[in-house]
């Protein structure tokens, strides 16, 4: 299995490819180029950033509902609607009806009953993680159980406050190093190592107690003058990325771990968010 670094072989090929083009075709490389964004883009992606994104373009319930309906819609797998298409939990995963807008509102009906985003906020939006985030170890299958001992340890050390302490050194640590703890072929260890990328998967270490409470990026956005992404909220398993990618499937479940998280119909998705989710 290849796997996506953050500027992939075939995305630099096409940015590598749109910089010879724009050399060629415009006066000013630097001014063609001024949007690095842009230049990781496949033509599809460009089309909808540029003349639907960039100008707001209001994105209409039908279209969502097209969305729902269509296998494929993003990335290979099945319409959302063939496993969410009831409030009933019997008939229907985590009782969420993807068939109505009202249903898209609501979100799961079954405990933990909750909203699948705010209006107005697609950023912070359990939506977009489950659309977005691969369950780790990257390629586990999703039928992998998610309540295992393993995962209930990595839990209430975070609950516990995620302490430096013997716990962590002899409990939780050399799960992050054992190929086996997760399911799945590969340890954490040999995609998460160190802060630098590549080798290391976002900058993340996952070798040490400092490491992990380092987060994710923490060089990129050090030039920024950020710290890193947190990846463990201390006293909130529930909160941390690091439990959420342990227990949460990427949808539509099955989906190809090296599908694109930038799908056009992501963006569009979010957009609607963004605008309100309005059911018109
Ligand atoms: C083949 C069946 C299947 C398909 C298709 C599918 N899902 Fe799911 N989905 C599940 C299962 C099973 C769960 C519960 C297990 C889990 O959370 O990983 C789930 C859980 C979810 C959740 C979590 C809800 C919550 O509050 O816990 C969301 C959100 C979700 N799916 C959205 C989608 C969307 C959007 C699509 C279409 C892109 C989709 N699903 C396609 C099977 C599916
Ligand atoms: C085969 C390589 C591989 C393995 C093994 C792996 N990861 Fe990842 N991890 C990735 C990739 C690639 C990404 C970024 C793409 C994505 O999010 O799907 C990532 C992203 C993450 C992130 C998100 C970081 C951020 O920026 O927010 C977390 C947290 C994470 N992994 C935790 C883990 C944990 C915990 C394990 C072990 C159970 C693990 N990973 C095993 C490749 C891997």
């Amino acid at each position: 299995m290849s796997l996506p670094y953050r500027s992939s072989p075939r995305r630099l090929g096409v940015a590598l490819a749109a910089g010879l083009l724009a050399a060629i075709w415009t006066p000013g490389l630097a001014q063609a180029s001024s949007d690095e964004h842009e230049s990781y883009m496949d033509d599809h992606e460009l089309a909808v950033e540029k003349l639907v994104r960039k100008r707001n373009i209001a994105i209409p319930y039908d279209y969502i509902a097209t969305l729902m309906r269509l296998p494929n819609a993003f990335g290979e797998g099945a319409a959302c609607v063939l496993c969410h298409s009831s409030p009933d939990p019997k008939h229907s995963y985590r009782g969420l009806d993807l068939t109505t807008c009202e249903g898209i509102k609501a979100g799961a009906t079954e405990p933990p009953a909750r909203p699948m985003f705010e209006p107005g906020d697609a950023e912070h939006s359990l939506l977009r993680r489950r659309l977005r985030n691969n369950r780790m170890p990257f390629g586990v299958p999703f039928d992998t159980p998610r309540d295992s001992e393993n995962i209930q340890t990595i839990k209430s050390w975070i609950d516990n406050g995620a302490k430096d302490d013997d716990f962590f050194r002899q409990e939780v640590l050399p799960l992050f190093k054992d190929r086996n703890a997760f399911g799945g072929m590969q340890a954490c260890t040999e995609c998460h190592m160190s802060n630098q990328e590549p080798p290391s998967f976002h900058e993340l270490n996952m070798g040490s107690h400092a490491g992990i409470m380092l987060g994710a990026d923490s060089v990129a956005r050090a030039q920024e003058g950020l710290p890193g992404v947190q990846i463990v909220i201390p006293g909130d398993a529930e909160a941390s990325p690091l439990y959420q990618r342990l227990t949460e499937n990427r949808m539509p479940a099955g989906i190809e771990p090296n599908e694109s998280r930038d799908h056009p119909n992501i963006q569009i998705l979010m957009q609607w968010i963004n605008q309100g989710a309005s059911c018109d």
